[in-house]
């Protein structure tokens, strides 16, 4: 079976192909919009995405060398997002789907970034820790549904890491920046660090961290270095937690700021003490891509499941234990 995924629950426009016999990614296609300075509009975004649909549709089907009449499934990221963006992704898949006449499977987004890793990799019942710019994350599956047994109670660390980057003046997005800067990193900064129970706070780091940014008594480097090991370390202790809570000896990465070595370290570190597998993602199926879209959609269809193009809505706000999970 082929299956053919969309994701826009964000800046990210993406196309996706995937070969369910062959256990392969045919295409893997993504189109991030892009701002200078500032945060994003729905309604420019929304814009950008109806742009580059086509060249996305057109560079998945070169790319995975097929044709439309190979296409078996058509997948699309139902929730939860942005409203104006989702819709794209929607219309597009129902207007896929009725022209193909194939059946079609709406997918949440934050279960699609644990089943891709089950897809690629040996990981059979993971831990997901989800961490990206608006999701920090840690979801496991629990009593037949994906459970989110820890997370952040203000913002996600990718959107904290891009507000302290951009305070530095290092740029957008800040993630990369700061990994950079961070090597060069001599002296640790003792920082707020706040973890309550499975569940972490980054509003009072973030105050803390203006403060020093604009009384400018630390060097960037030792400031990168010294978020990274706290902010991580957080991450890391909640992650471990819930392993310990639901018993299980995996954890998979996911999400942009799952591209930080030194996250990735520190959680390696981890695993290896407690005798757990940690799997890590190339870069491209860590961030918001449309192949997690098309590997959820075929697991969701091979359990029997379909949207009804008349019932192929959006759902902005889905939790992710909202979703019966019949696939497992
Ligand atoms: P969501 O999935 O929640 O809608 P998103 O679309 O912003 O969020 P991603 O594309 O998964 O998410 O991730 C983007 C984030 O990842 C940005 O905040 C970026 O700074 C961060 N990021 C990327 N590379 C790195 C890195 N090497 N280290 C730390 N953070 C990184
Ligand atoms: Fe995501």
């Amino acid at each position: 079976m082929i299956c053919l995924g969309i994701e826009s629950t964000a800046h990210t426009f993406g196309i996706g192909i995937v070969d369910q016999k062959g256990k392969k990614v045919l295409a893997n296609i993504i189109n991030a919009y892009k701002t200078e300075i500032g945060g994003i509009i729905p309604a420019k975004v929304a814009e950008h995405h109806i742009e580059v649909l086509d060249d996305c549709l057109k560079k998945a089907m070169e790319k995975a060398g097929i044709r439309f009449n190979n296409i078996d499934l058509i997948a699309y990221s139902q929730g939860p997002g942005i409203g104006h963006t989702l819709r794209i992704g929607a219309a597009f898949a129902r207007s896929l789907a009725l022209l193909l006449k194939k059946p079609l499977i709406g997918v949440n987004h934050c279960i699609a970034h644990l089943e891709i890793g089950r897809f690629l990799t040996e990981a059979k019942d993971p831990v997901l820790l989800y961490v990206s710019g608006a999701n920090t994350q840690v979801i496991a599956y629990e009593a037949s549904k994906y459970r989110v047994f820890g997370e952040t109670l203000d913002i996600g660390v990718g959107n904290f890491i891009d507000t302290f980057a951009r305070e530095l003046e290092l740029g957008f997005p800040g993630g990369p920046k700061i990994e950079e800067f961070a090597r060069s990193g001599k002296k640790y900064i003792k920082l707020p660090y706040s973890v309550k129970g499975m569940d972490i706070s980054l509003g009072g780091l973030q105050t803390n961290l203006s403060k020093r940014i604009k009384a400018k008594q630390d060097s960037k480097e030792d400031l990168c270095f010294s978020v990274q090991e706290t902010v991580f370390a957080m991450l890391v202790e909640v992650a471990e937690r819930a392993m310990a809570h639901t018993g299980k000896s995996e954890l998979l990465l996911g999400g942009g700021v799952a591209c930080n070595k030194r996250l990735q370290e520190m959680a390696r570190i981890m695993c290896e003490e407690r005798k757990a597998k940690l799997f890590v993602l190339e870069n491209q199926f860590f961030i918001d891509n449309a192949a997690m879209i098309a590997i959820c959609g075929i697991e969701m269809h091979k359990a029997g499941m379909k949207t009804e193009v008349e019932e192929a809505n959006i759902r902005p706000y889905e939790r992710t234990d909202d979703v019966e999970v019949k696939w497992r």
